[in-house]
């Protein structure tokens, strides 16, 4: 189903720093949430959404990391998402987010997860992810614990990025 676009919160916004609460009835409501997020994202375009950056402080993210466009989307809807196991091989990606636009920077976390969920309809998921799957499904559940890519940099790199930020959203503000 398609959903409709939403506007999407720029750091820094205090709902980016909270804790989600974990979903307990996936309502009609929540799913047409997910099928909103998917449009959202695709739209940016970006490969992964979290709840809170749509303003919305549920635990759910939405993710389609598939690259190759000759091949079929795999949009991926998760509810109460959570890290299983993490690999101790580690991967660095150059990360961005819809919420910080246009910064990139080099994260470095477990090259491969084991993440459980609950699908739209309701059903406990379980799979292992790798490569930019991993990376971007660890950088979601982060947004549900407050969590931003920026705090993994050096405090003055996170700075600057802030401050484009706040310059940016003022910019913003005045057109
Ligand atoms: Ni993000």
């Amino acid at each position: 189903m398609k959903g409709m676009k939403r506007p999407i919160l720029i750091h820094p916004d205090p709902r980016l720093k909270k804790v989600c609460a974990p979903v307990s009835d996936l309502s009609d409501d929540l799913r047409r949430l997910a099928d909103d997020m998917l449009e959202t994202m695709y739209d940016a375009p970006g490969i992964g959404l979290a709840a809170p950056q749509v303003g919305v402080l549920d635990r759910l993210i939405v993710l389609d990391c598939e690259k190759d466009e000759t091949k079929p989307p795999q949009p991926m809807v998760m509810f109460n998402p959570e890290v299983l196991s993490s690999s101790e091989d580690l991967n660095t990606y150059e990360e961005g987010c819809l919420s910080i636009p246009e910064q990139y920077a080099e994260v470095t976390r477990p090259a491969a997860v084991r993440v459980g969920w609950l699908d739209r309809d309701g059903n406990p998921q379980e799979r292992d992810f790798d490569g930019l799957w991993a990376t971007c499904v660890q950088h979601e559940i982060d947004h549900l614990n407050g969590k931003l890519f920026l705090d993994y940099l050096k405090p003055m790199k996170r700075q600057m990025i802030t401050r484009r930020m706040q310059k940016l959203k003022r910019e913003r503000a005045r057109a």
